[in-house]
């Protein structure tokens, strides 16, 4: 399998799981300063049998869907300790392996991915004997999240580095099926870009994924306005948290954006009525 340069058998959008896994296999490298390491990401990413030109490997890029994780990992683990018995959705779950990550310090978490039929059958075959219930769907389905385990307690879905590659109608499905399906007091958590920097056919995993991003939002505000029934918890900062050097790029993105945030991570809480 390691042998043919589309081992993995992965196009466009489903090809984009391999920067964040290849980012996390090689935390040591990129950000040798933190405790975050994913050794089992290491072994996945080799068992893809990735090509180099499918990987988006600069500087900018690794730290930024590092920092990710780690916020992602961060909102779980504060979510779980109110929560210890949640359900934790990863919709676009690709081969993000956060349930193993946090599988001690959450015991009593019920874990669940959602991912196109190409992503599932791939980690199904990579990954045979996790703990985790997965469904092929896509989220701008209506009825993704009907039956999932959940609709019983709290629910805290993730949607990691996949609303950006979602149409503006399909992101309002994917929030209205989640309340829904979940009901209030369901809290769903995305990055998102700035409208300003989300729509660049020029940015390089248009180029090695032909993926391309169709969504962006000022805000976090924004982001919980955009279907009815929403309201914003917390934004939390990715950019904020490189270092000084690394900072100055995400500052100077301020300019275009009007001093807005380029990209960030918002907490949103569904409600009863819209
Ligand atoms: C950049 S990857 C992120 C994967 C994972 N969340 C992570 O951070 O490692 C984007 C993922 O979203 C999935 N995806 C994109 N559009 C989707 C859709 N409409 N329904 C389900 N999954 C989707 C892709 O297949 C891919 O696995």
């Amino acid at each position: 399998m390691a042998d043919s340069p589309t081992a993995h058998g992965l196009d466009g959008v489903a090809r984009t799981l391999l920067t964040p896994l290849y980012a996390r296999a090689h935390a040591a490298r990129f950000v040798p300063e933190s405790s975050f390491r994913d050794p089992l990401a290491a072994d996945l990413l080799a068992r893809t049998g990735y090509a180099d030109p499918e990987v988006i490997r600069d500087r900018p890029n690794m730290l930024g869907g590092l920092h990710r994780g780690m916020v992602f990992d961060a909102l779980t683990e504060a979510f779980v300790a109110e929560h210890p018995t949640a359900t934790v959705v990863s919709a676009g779950i690709g081969l993000c392996t956060r349930n193993h990550r946090l599988a001690e310090r959450a015991p009593g978490v019920r874990w669940v991915g959602v991912d196109t039929s190409e992503v599932i059958a791939l980690r199904r075959r990579l990954l045979p004997d996790e703990d985790i219930t997965l469904r092929a769907a896509s989220i701008t389905e209506p009825d993704w999240a009907r039956g999932l385990p959940g609709a019983d307690g709290p629910v805290l879905v993730l949607a990691e580095g996949v609303l950006v590659y979602l149409a503006p109608d399909g992101v309002r499905t994917c929030l209205d099926a989640v309340r829904a399906t979940f009901g209030p007091g369901t809290e769903l958590a995305a990055d998102y870009f700035h409208p300003k920097l989300a729509h660049s056919d020029r940015h390089p995993i248009v180029k090695a994924t032909g993926a391309r991003f169709l969504f962006g939002v000022r805000n976090g505000a924004r982001l919980a306005q955009h279907a009815p029934g929403w309201s914003l918890v917390r934004e939390h900062g990715v950019m904020e948290r490189l270092n000084p050097t690394q900072r100055v790029a995400a500052y100077a993105a301020r300019a275009l954006t009007l001093g807005g945030r380029a990209y960030a991570v918002a907490q949103l809480r569904a409600h009863a009525r819209p």
